[in-house]
């Protein structure tokens, strides 16, 4: 791509990120290929359901209250396709991180705008991780001819939102509790990047 889609890190992580498999292009990443950005495929369902349902039963990132089991994430993993791709990362084989874009809405007139969603396993967390896997989404979201992205964020998470923020996203508002989970109201910031 011709400008970095994230701003380089303020520090050198442990680990670069190479890029490959149809669309991608090399990102800001400083090293090389010790991790690897591909297209998910169905086979990766048991790691995806392991780093997402950590935070399904013990953060606010995700609003899911129940686990995903294994069928379900094999059923969420094979109805991803084009513009709505899911990606993971791999780090010498294993998959540490995973991200995704869905449509903002069902109606027709928001078929423009698109929402990304993305988890780093905690054990890989601060490596650079999430900011490939946003710079990737960001690539694929400007490839189909979306408009804008929007990230749903629970408004408390520090850690997503200057991820998002790096990458050129801009907070548009608060929806105040809006959600509930672990007994407590919980606000959701949106952050939007145009395209
Ligand atoms: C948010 C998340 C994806 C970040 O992934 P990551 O691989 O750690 O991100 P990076 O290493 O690329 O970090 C990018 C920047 O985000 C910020 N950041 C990351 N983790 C942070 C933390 N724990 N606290 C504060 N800022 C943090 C920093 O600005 C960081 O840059 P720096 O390390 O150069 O200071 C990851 O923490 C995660 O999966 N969280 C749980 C799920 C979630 O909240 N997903 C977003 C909702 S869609």
């Amino acid at each position: 791509m011709g400008a970095r889609a994230c701003r380089e890190p303020a520090h050198e992580h442990s680990g670069g990120v190479a890029c490959s498999g149809p669309g991608f292009r090399s990102g800001w990443i400083p090293s090389p290929a010790v991790t690897e950005i591909r297209l998910a495929e169905v086979r990766d369902a048991e790691a995806v359901r392991m780093i997402y349902n950590l935070e399904v039963t013990t953060a606010t990132s995700t609003f899911d209250l129940v686990p995903r089991s294994l069928a379900q994430q094999e059923q969420w993993l094979a109805q991803r396709s084009g513009a709505f791709s899911a990606i993971v990362a791999e780090l010498d084989g294993t998959v540490v991180g995973f991200a995704s874009l869905s449509p903002y809405k069902e109606r027709a007139a928001y078929r423009t705008t698109v929402e990304d969603s993305i988890y780093v396993s905690r054990d890989h967390s601060r490596r650079g991780i999430g900011t490939a896997l946003l710079e990737h989404l960001i690539e694929i979201a400007t490839a189909s001819g979306f408009h804008t992205v929007i990230a749903r964020i629970e408004a408390s998470s520090d850690s997503s939102r200057a991820l998002h923020t790096r990458c050129g996203f801009e907070l548009v508002g608060v929806e105040r509790q809006v959600g509930r989970k672990f007994n407590r109201w919980l606000d959701v910031a949106v952050l939007q990047r145009m395209l």
